[in-house]
């Protein structure tokens, strides 16, 4: 499963990315608009962070400016993907820009049915919202369950299910037993998947029997820091 982080930010991105657990990046209108900086800046700095896909999304509403827009969005950075809504026009034109090469990912899916437009005009990803759907008291990850259910059975569909609106763990660690591809998370959730009170327990009680040990691994006796100089032996 891969990770995309769900965010603008681009100190979180930087902070994030440092880990080596970030594969991507989604944005939206109202992500950059939170970000208080120009798009096109915004963007060029994350595709410098993250060399995976970044998800930049169009603004217009008809298919000839979506993919004027998606266009000048390309000329950006090479990892840049194309992000429409899911609408009759913004299927035209993910067509449109898959047909010439350009990766999309069709957002704003909320529905199987969607879902199975998305594929057929050749998305690239598509982004099912669950948060936006429990919200409303529905269940985001059965819509998760449905979308990888029908793509599992046609081989010939090559969109993959970017799991998207995420609230929590929970969230990301169900799309992941149903084989969704990608979930995109925004950085609190992230932050919060590495803690666990047993793992902050479990090492504050090892520092302590370390520390009463007296001994450091970095301050060895002269012969085995000697051995340092030597090429690490291979394992069996
Ligand atoms: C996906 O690409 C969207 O940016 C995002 O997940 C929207 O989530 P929200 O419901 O938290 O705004």
């Amino acid at each position: 499963m891969r990770f995309f982080i769900d965010t603008a930010d681009v100190d979180e991105i930087r902070d994030l990315a440092a880990t080596g657990l970030v594969d991507g990046v989604t944005t939206n209108p109202s992500l950059i608009a939170k970000s208080g900086g120009d798009f096109f800046e915004v963007l060029r700095e994350i595709c410098a962070i993250v060399p995976g896909p970044v998800s930049a999304e169009v603004t217009a509403t008809d298919t000839a400016t979506m993919i004027e827009e998606a266009r000048r969005l390309t000329r950006v950075a090479e990892n840049i993907v194309i992000k429409v809504p899911l609408t009759p026009d913004g299927l035209k034109a993910c067509r449109g820009l898959t047909d010439e090469g350009t990766k999309v990912n069709v957002t704003l899916c909320f529905s199987a049915a969607q879902a199975i437009l998305a594929a057929k005009a050749g998305a690239r990803y598509v982004s099912p919202f669950i948060g936006r759907l429990d919200d409303i008291g529905a269940d985001g990850l059965a819509l998760i369950a449905e979308i990888v259910e029908i793509y599992g059975a046609y081989p010939d569909f090559t969109t993959e299910v970017l799991v998207a609106s995420v609230r929590n763990m929970t969230h990301v660690v169900e799309a992941a037993k149903m084989g969704a591809h990608v979930v995109t998370i925004p950085p609190a959730v992230l932050r919060a998947m590495f803690k666990h009170p047993l793992t902050d327990r479990g090492l504050e009680a090892f520092l302590a029997d370390w520390a009463k040990t007296g001994q450091s691994i970095l301050k060895q006796p002269a012969d085995t820091a000697a051995d340092d100089a030597k090429p690490a032996r291979r394992s069996a």
